[in-house]
């Protein structure tokens, strides 16, 4: 099942930092959800307010499962079209079919409560989704777990170095239970080691989980190494200029000659969209 958002949809919102895309409310007699997994924008134009467009006549399929790496300018709309999906902006024009158990959301700063413990972020999360309270214990175990982070439910947020609280907000978005994870630069803000250790983690929850994952970065080797699928935007207005498939079927890491070689490709190619937009 899908939910179809449009110009005249309303998003929800829920937890922090945790954007809930559930079907909107129906409006003006569109049809609001039909069948399929995937994501879907169709003639996508947005812009904010009385300001110019952010996005012009935007058209993407995300299909089931796959992973979908976002490159642009910085301000091309990126963020704005995952808001588009996650249900927190609505489009001007055109409409954004999302599954109808909706997307969870990801940023850069992962936005815990640092009053709460890992574990207690998590339980919020699954209390705000829900989940009754004699289920949640185990349910924080088991995405604990999944984010390799066993044992650390205790610690509380000052005590998490940059990479687990990333594991923390991963795992709270995986809590949500969304088919489909945005991810807005999720790791921007680490090294490169625990970066490295990160897209390994997180290549192998979205193979085990199914999750489909529109990871937004400006670091070309990262969507090289982590997309099945890289997509390069314009700017002013943001537009989907160009793709670019991976193959994701055997192991990759950052440092591979395949890797690099198709980032120096794209890196052409988003310099050339930068110096367009500078000009
Ligand atoms: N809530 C808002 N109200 C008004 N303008 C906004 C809003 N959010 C974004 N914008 C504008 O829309 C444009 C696109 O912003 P957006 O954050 O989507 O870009 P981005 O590609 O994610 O950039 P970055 O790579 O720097 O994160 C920018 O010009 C920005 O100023
Ligand atoms: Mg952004």
């Amino acid at each position: 099942m899908t939910a179809t958002r449009t110009s005249t949809s309303a998003g929800t919102e829920g937890a922090p930092h945790v954007a809930s895309a559930a079907p909107a409310p129906t409006s003006g007699g569109a049809p609001q959800v039909v069948s399929g997994g995937a994501v879907r924008l169709r003639g996508v134009s947005k812009a904010y307010g009385r300001g110019p467009a952010v996005l012009d006549t935007v058209d993407l399929d995300v299909a089931p499962g796959s992973f979908v790496c976002l490159l642009g300018a910085s301000g091309c709309g990126k963020s704005t079209l995952l808001s588009l999906v996650a249900g927190l902006e609505r489009p001007t024009v055109g409409t954004v079919e999302v599954p109808s158990s909706g997307a969870a959301l990801m940023f850069q700063e992962s936005a815990l409560f640092p009053w709460l413990t890992a574990a207690g972020n998590l339980d919020l999360a699954l209390k705000l989704r829900g989940v009754p309270r004699r289920e949640r214990p185990a349910e924080v175990e088991r995405l604990l777990d999944l984010v390799r982070l066993t044992g650390a439910g205790g610690k509380r947020v000052h005590e998490l170095s940059g990479g687990m609280r990333q594991r923390v907000a991963l795992a709270r978005a995986l809590g949500q239970q969304r088919s489909v994870l945005l991810m807005d630069e999720p790791f921007a803000a680490l090294d490169a080691i625990t970066r490295d250790v990160l897209h390994s983690e997180l290549e192998r929850i979205w193979r085990e989980t199914g999750t489909t994952v529109v990871f937004v970065t400006h670091n070309v080797r990262e969507a090289v190494r982590l997309g099945e699928r890289v997509l390069l935007m314009s700017s002013r207005p943001g537009r989907i200029v160009r793709e670019w498939a991976v193959d994701a079927s055997g192991s990759r890491r950052i440092e591979d000659a395949a890797v690099a070689a198709l980032s120096i490709e794209i890196t052409d190619h988003l310099r050339e969209e930068i110096r367009r937009h500078a000009r």
